[in-house]
């Protein structure tokens, strides 16, 4: 039944998606600890690169396959869906600033307040988006889910 479910893939990257960011937490602690250690700022730019890559490509997906999708089978879902697109949009400017700040030495302690608002708007789309998969999960009729399977599998996959 799970490899049926449309939300499954999505699920998963949320998993990959939060052990990213806690990674992130632990090095941005140790440059707040020590803002003058060149070689935490180089690694945490490298690390908060590759996390913006991620949180694109994962928000992309959501944009453009399944929100689309979720509002067509769950009209009532479209507010929700309107806030976590502005979060998604919060979560990337956040992220793209970082990754220059952090290389600089005199501009990273400028880093924290900057990571403090992703943190805030990682949190609050993590606790909107379980809430939309839980709403999904209860509304949808099988017949909805498979409609929208079909949909995130794309005319091309059948
Ligand atoms: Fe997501
Ligand atoms: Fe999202």
């Amino acid at each position: 039944m799970a490899d049926d479910d449309p939300l499954h893939a999505f699920e998963a990257d949320h998993v990959e998606l939060n052990d990213d960011v806690i990674e992130v937490v632990v090095m941005v602690e140790a440059m707040a600890r020590m803002p003058h250690d060149r070689g935490i700022g180089v690694r945490l730019a490298d690390r908060l690169a590759t996390l913006r890559d991620d949180l694109v490509m994962h928000f992309v997906r959501e944009e453009e396959a399944l929100f689309p999708g979720l509002s067509a089978e769950l009209p009532s879902a479209s507010d929700a869906i309107a806030e976590l697109i502005a979060l998604h949009d919060e979560i990337c400017a956040t992220v793209a600033r970082m990754v220059h700040m952090a290389e600089v030495p005199d501009r990273s302690v400028g880093l924290i307040p900057v990571f403090n608002r992703f943190e805030t708007a990682y949190i609050k789309h993590a606790q909107a988006e379980r809430a939309l998969f839980e709403l999904a999960a209860a509304r949808l009729t099988p017949v909805e889910r498979s409609a929208l399977a079909t949909k995130l599998r794309g005319p091309s996959s059948g």
